[in-house]
């Protein structure tokens, strides 16, 4: 399928990415069904895709007639099949477990045209695994958007072993419709690019503050002060959701070892629900 054939994109979960990802395809031009598995969390990212599109026109970053146009081309839907009906990309941003993707990918993969494109915004799960539980590896690869997607410039289009190049070039080229920057991913591996290097990051961040040798806010200091990040270590963490963050440190250390065991830090804070600016509160408290 060629980029221009491309009218309507199907997300899959209404979370953080979810929402931000069906809010950059509808501002650019998209018909988009945005899907989770009931009313109230699609409804939820429905409105946190108002609330964004209200803060950039605030902002100017765009017209008040763009965000308008933008929600309007958004629709919700609960049933996973109907939502993927008329799709020509499905991209699927469930959350970051194998059996949980696997589960939803096999739900919908008779119900999707047989020429739609299904894309995973998974963060570092096997592009390969994930696509051979349906029956179109071909068309199955990697687009990984960053959070917030609206604001975050690069999208990893990752190739599975699969994969066709016609999808690689296709989704390419889609990222670049949306105002993206692709970067390709010609080797599916754990974490793929930015994971590989972020999480880690983050962990030892953790590993630091674990040990006394560091507060947050010191580590957050360095990070911003020293390595002109914008965002501390901790923040960003609580940005992502650090739910997210240890969910691809257990992937990492499952399969490449103990380097990357999730500091208990971390795990202590998905334990009690403080995922960060999601939940109100993480490392920092939010409003
Ligand atoms: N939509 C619209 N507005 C948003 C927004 C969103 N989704 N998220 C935040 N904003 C608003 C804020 O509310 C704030 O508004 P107020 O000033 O009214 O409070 C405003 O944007 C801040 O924007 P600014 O441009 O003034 O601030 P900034 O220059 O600091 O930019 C940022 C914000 C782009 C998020 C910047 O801090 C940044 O780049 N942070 C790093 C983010 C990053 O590294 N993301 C990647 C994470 S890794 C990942 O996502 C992958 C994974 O798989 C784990």
């Amino acid at each position: 399928m060629d980029v221009d054939d491309i009218n309507s994109i199907t997300v899959l979960g209404a979370g953080n990415m979810g929402h931000g990802i069906a809010e950059v395809a509808a501002l650019a031009g998209y018909t988009v069904n945005l899907r989770d598995i009931n009313e109230e969390f699609v409804q939820k990212g429905y409105d946190q895709i108002e609330w964004s599109l209200n803060k950039l026109a605030e902002k100017d970053r765009i017209s008040d007639d763009d965000a308008e146009a933008a929600l309007d081309r958004v629709t919700t839907f609960v049933d996973a099949g109907e939502s993927v009906a008329d799709a020509d990309v499905v991209i699927e941003a469930v959350p970051e477990k194998m059996d949980i993707k696997k589960e939803v990918y096999e739900a919908i993969d008779e119900h999707a045209p047989e020429h739609t494109i299904f894309a995973t915004n998974t963060s570092s799960l096997s592009i390969t695994e994930l696509s051979e539980v349906t029956d179109r590896p071909k068309q199955f690869c990697g687009m990984h958007f960053f959070n917030p997607p609206v604001r975050m410039q690069l999208v990893e289009v990752i190739s599975g072993e699969h994969t066709a190049d016609e999808t690689m070039d296709t989704i390419e080229a889609l990222a670049e419709q949306m105002d993206k920057t692709p970067v390709r991913v010609r080797k599916d591996s754990p974490g793929f690019i930015v994971n590989r290097i972020l999480v880690p990051l983050m962990n030892e961040a953790a590993w630091m503050v674990q040990n006394d040798y560091a507060t947050v806010a010191e580590v957050d200091s360095t990070a911003k002060y020293g390595l002109g990040h914008p965002m501390g270590s901790f923040e960003l963490a609580d940005q992502v959701g650090i739910d997210v963050g240890v969910h691809v440190l257990e992937y990492l250390h499952e399969v490449l070892g103990d380097a990357y065991r999730p500091c208990p830090l971390l795990e202590e804070k998905v334990e009690e629900g403080e995922l960060g600016k999601k939940t109100g509160t993480g490392f920092y408290e939010y409003e």
